[in-house]
């Protein structure tokens, strides 16, 4: 018998982060005074800082988070050798029970994943319909002559419009697209787990399953972009009917039962710094993207990873579908959108997965789409607080195949969190720090681009603020 606790009744809320931390890192008191010549000297984008220059840096959350002590104790263990070390069968045997999916095939991170498969089955004129798709898997795409096109649901354009699964993609243009260019024009269909260019928002179970349906019935290949999928089965779980009671894990293990393959970036839900993996169940795809790893990647048994990231990986994927783990991650990004809200900050709404999107359109009316936004946006932040955000959108998406300029969907500031690294108190500085620069937002003026790279621009661009 278990004995009743007999405070039960008091009903503690506060959810904590389900961890205690061993080892400690010292941020550096990047001093204010020193930021305006830091960013100047860094041709105004916040990429080209030194990260000592950076208080707080929620740049990405990918491959930025803290390890665990069972991680690091794996790594230590791990077996280096090049062909068939075990710590690879470790991998391998975690995928397969994830994703269920027969080939596992290790990369060096998402984007060699996305290539890999791309250059298999994409050529000029394919069309590759997705949510939306990440930056680096549109221009994979577009390397290759073929069109990346983007169905998200017309909710989830509107950043602030309240809608459970706002990465949801629009079915009807799915098949519409599929009928109008061809079924042999369309060698895969892709969905995004969760939508990160569409402000971290999931996609139900629901629509997963009627977007395979659909891209089955042509006979195309179904793939999930699979970065966050943990944190998508956890908004399945708090926000879709049916899925109430069961684990992260199963839900997960239903997302992936609808797709004939994916791609993972091992940063972000592999709770890796580096890794990720290309898994799929076609017999032919696979040895062709087998050979393909050799070339560029590496043997098919370590692809690109040391041993110890396999062991890294292996570990982490499962922590990242820990329920307690996946509560705090949720419900911290919340915590900081609530407080924005509150103060009228315009955000993406509901809060999505790994990061908070303010809305930069919304927010800084007298900023044109042309002198960028949000970039502006990111830079004031970088200023007044030494956070470090990045932007989604006009400076990212802009930019044409063609050359051309065309303003993105959404001038969006994406604050994206690293695992298990930052506390409350650094959620309640930015918070802070955003409200703060929100009372004095006519303040910040907007940018014109010096120098520029062909592609993926906003890397590497060179940029001067407009008086
Ligand atoms: N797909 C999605 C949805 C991503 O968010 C990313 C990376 C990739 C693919 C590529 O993975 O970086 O391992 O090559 N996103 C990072 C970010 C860079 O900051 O959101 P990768």
């Amino acid at each position: 018998m278990t004995l009743k606790n007999p405070y039960d009744d008091l009903a503690i809320k506060t959810i904590i982060e389900p961890f205690q931390i061993r080892s400690v890192q010292p941020i550096q008191y990047a001093k204010a005074h020193e930021r305006p010549q830091a960013l100047h000297d860094a041709g105004y984008n916040v990429f080209l800082l030194r990260s000592d220059q950076v208080l707080i840096d929620l740049l990405t959350d990918s491959g930025t988070g803290a390890l665990s002590a069972q991680q690091w104790a794996g790594m230590i263990a791990s077996d280096e050798a090049y062909a068939g070390a075990s710590s690879f069968y470790r991998f391998e045997a975690t995928v397969r029970d994830i994703t269920g999916f027969k080939h596992i095939i290790p990369t060096h991170q998402g984007r060699a994943a996305e290539h890999i498969l791309f250059s298999n089955i994409a050529r000029k004129g394919a069309v590759i319909p997705n949510n939306a798709h990440f930056d680096t898997t549109r221009a994979n795409i577009e390397y290759l002559g073929a069109e990346a096109r983007d169905l998200v649901i017309a909710e989830g354009r509107q950043p602030q419009l309240i809608h459970p699964f706002k990465g949801n993609i629009d079915l009807d243009r799915l098949r519409e697209t599929i009928e109008t260019v061809g079924a042999a024009n369309v060698p895969l269909v892709m969905l995004t787990v969760t939508n990160n260019s569409g402000g971290g928002q999931p996609v139900s179970m629901a629509n997963i399953r009627a977007a395979s349906a659909i891209a089955h019935e042509y006979g195309i290949p179904f793939f999930l972009d699979a970065c966050r999928f943990a944190e998508n089965a956890w908004f399945i779980k708090l926000r879709e009917e049916g899925y109430a009671d069961k684990t992260p894990r199963e839900i997960a293990r239903e997302m992936f039962s609808y797709a004939d393959g994916c791609t993972m970036s091992g940063k972000k839900d592999g709770m890796s710094n580096i890794g990720g993996f290309l898994a799929l169940n076609d017999d032919a795809l696979a040895q062709q993207c087998r050979n393909l790893l050799i070339l560029t990647e590496g043997f098919p048994t370590y692809g690109g990873m040391a041993g110890y990231d396999l062991e890294a990986l292996a570990i982490g994927l499962y922590e990242a579908l820990d329920p307690d783990y996946l509560r705090y991650r949720i419900r911290s990004i919340e915590y900081i959108g609530e407080k924005l809200v509150a103060a009228g900050v315009p955000i993406m709404q509901p809060t999505g997965g790994h990061a908070l999107y303010i809305d930069a359109r919304a927010m800084l009316p007298h900023i044109p789409a042309h002198e960028y936004p949000a970039w502006a946006l990111v830079n004031a932040l970088y200023l007044a607080g030494g956070v470090r955000a990045v932007e989604i959108g006009s400076v990212m998406f802009g930019r044409q195949p063609d050359g051309s300029e065309k303003p993105a969907a959404m001038e969006l500031v994406r604050l994206a969190f690293p695992r298990r690294t930052y506390t409350q108190s650094h959620f309640d500085y930015v918070a802070e720090v955003i409200t703060a620069l929100f009372a004095r937002r006519e303040r910040i003026k907007g940018y014109r681009i010096v120098w520029q790279a062909p592609v993926l621009r906003h890397f590497t661009a060179r940029l001067a603020p407009l008086d």
